[in-house]
């Protein structure tokens, strides 16, 4: 299907790896120009030297974006090599604390709402003045079932939370605009070097299918191609009108949780 993205530029943060990588393989799929980041240079370049291998327009800063500076200088070399972002995706996020309140200190707290949440503000901060004045943009931010369902530690799950009520406000504050925010909502999602794999080479076949058999209604994890689809539509024109959705892509993993 031909979204009609081709030759836009997509900005997305936390591309080396997983669900970020595969957002960016679908976008440039699509025709799109594509700008990641990620705090560590040896994935980062790998990441971007097999995105140019596919023949696809590829771009890495090493940034880390709960930094202010770090994500101003993403996003100037964005521009810079690629031009102005139309597209941005928000994809960094993680843990800090624990599940347990007591566990977690003030400080990881704030460290958990800082990279779910604030550092989506900071980008969009950056990109939204382009958007809005050329009248068409793309905001897409990778939430979690956790943002939507108990699970996961305090302040991923608040800070998760926070980011489907911010792409809400935005979403409706900007749909004159034509800049569309939508939020995507992960279940567990495994690949190699994730969280999930590393879970389940860390506990016993036990721990696992326990999990597995409590949590994941289809009997399996995730995997990131959906995610990257997901995504991809919801940049393209095909998505006009959907904006200030958050939307499952969890295998019935929400239901599960009630
Ligand atoms: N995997 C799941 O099951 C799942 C489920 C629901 C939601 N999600 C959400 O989906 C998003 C991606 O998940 P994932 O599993 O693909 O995560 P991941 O394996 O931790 O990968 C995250 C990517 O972001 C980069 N990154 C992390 N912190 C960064 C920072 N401060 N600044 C710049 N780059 C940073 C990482 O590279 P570096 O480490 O080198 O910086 C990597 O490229 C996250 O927001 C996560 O919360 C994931």
């Amino acid at each position: 299907m031909d979204l009609g993205i081709e030759g836009k530029v997509a900005m997305i943060t936390g591309g080396s790896r997983g669900l970020g990588k595969q957002a960016a393989q679908c976008l440039a799929r699509e025709g799109c120009k594509v700008s990641i980041c990620a705090r560590g240079a040896e994935q980062l370049e790998a990441t971007v030297a097999e995105l140019a291998a596919q023949g696809y327009q590829v771009h890495g800063t090493q940034a880390d974006v709960t930094s202010d500076e770090d994500a101003a200088r993403f996003h100037q070399e964005t521009i810079s090599s690629l031009g102005h972002p139309d597209i941005l995706v928000n994809n960094v996020g993680g843990r800090r604390g624990s599940a347990v309140f007591e566990e977690t200190t003030l400080e990881q707290f704030r460290e958990g709402i800082e990279v779910n949440l604030i550092s989506a503000f900071r980008l969009v901060a950056l990109v939204l003045p382009h958007m809005k004045e050329q009248g068409w943009g793309r905001i897409i931010n990778i939430s979690s079932i956790y943002g939507r369902e108990h699970g996961g530690s305090i302040d991923y799950m608040a800070g998760k939370a926070g980011l489907i009520a911010f792409s809400k406000h935005l979403a409706l504050q900007l749909a004159p605009t034509n800049v569309r925010v939508n939020c995507i909502a992960p279940g567990s999602i495994d690949f190699p070097g994730g969280s999930w794999d590393r879970f389940q080479k860390t506990n016993s076949p036990e721990v696992v299918s326990e999990f597995i058999a409590r949590n994941l209604p289809a009997g399996k994890f995730g995997w990131p191609e959906p995610i990257g689809e997901m995504v991809a539509f919801l940049a393209s024109d095909r998505a006009d009108l959907v904006t200030g959705a958050c939307i499952n892509v969890d295998g019935g993993q929400s239901k599960s949780l009630f």
